[in-house]
């Protein structure tokens, strides 16, 4: 994600209902040297844009990664696109040596509770003031996954037997 991204972005924010980002948010965490990444759907035609399907935004510590904000185009929802990307932030969280990967995620936001839960995420405390919502914070355990890839013999969609890409 770059400067140039923030305006599509920021339409794609505005669809959401649970979203909370501004413009300026998605900037300072660019600044702040964030990861933050697009995904794009190829145009056919050269005289065509790529079209934004997707986003996300990580915070990296020593050994944790924070995922900030991840968000799918409304149009592009239950096709996998997030599964995606939580499977990519697997792959480099574990090349890094990182031990877990966290969020805070709405109480009253079903979806993604059920989206991190499918893909292994564990709910590990209440936050009572979150953007003035209850949050659960969740968390997924690296260690684990890790030993999980080494028994399966590096095939990382058998982690979770209920991880299904459609
Ligand atoms: C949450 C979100 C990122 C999911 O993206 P997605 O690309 O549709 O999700 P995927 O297709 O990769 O995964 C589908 C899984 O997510 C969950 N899910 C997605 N939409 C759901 C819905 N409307 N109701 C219940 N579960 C849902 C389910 O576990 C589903 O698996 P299933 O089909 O086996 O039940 C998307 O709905 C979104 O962008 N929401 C708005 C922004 C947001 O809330 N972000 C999370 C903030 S913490």
């Amino acid at each position: 994600m770059a400067v140039r991204d923030l305006d599509e972005v920021i339409e794609i924010e505005g669809c959401a209902a649970e979203s909370t980002w501004t413009k300026g948010n998605f900037a300072d965490s660019l600044n702040a040297g964030y990861w933050a990444y697009c995904l794009r759907r190829l145009a056919e035609d050269d005289d065509q844009s790529d079209e934004l399907i997707a986003y996300c935004v990580l915070m990296p510590t020593i050994d944790e990664l924070e995922l900030l904000n991840i968000t799918v185009h409304p149009s592009y929802r239950n096709k996998g696109y997030a599964q995606k990307i939580l499977s990519i932030m697997d792959d480099v969280a574990l090349s890094r040596s990182m031990q877990s990967i966290f969020l805070e995620v709405r109480v009253s936001n079903q979806p993604a509770i059920s989206l991190y839960k499918k893909f292994g995420y564990e709910e590990f405390a209440l936050r009572k003031d979150y953007y003035q919502k209850k949050a659960l914070l969740v968390v997924e355990f690296l260690t684990e996954l890790l030993l999980h890839r080494v028994m399966e013999n590096n095939q990382p969609q058998q982690k979770h037997s209920k991880r299904k890409m459609k």
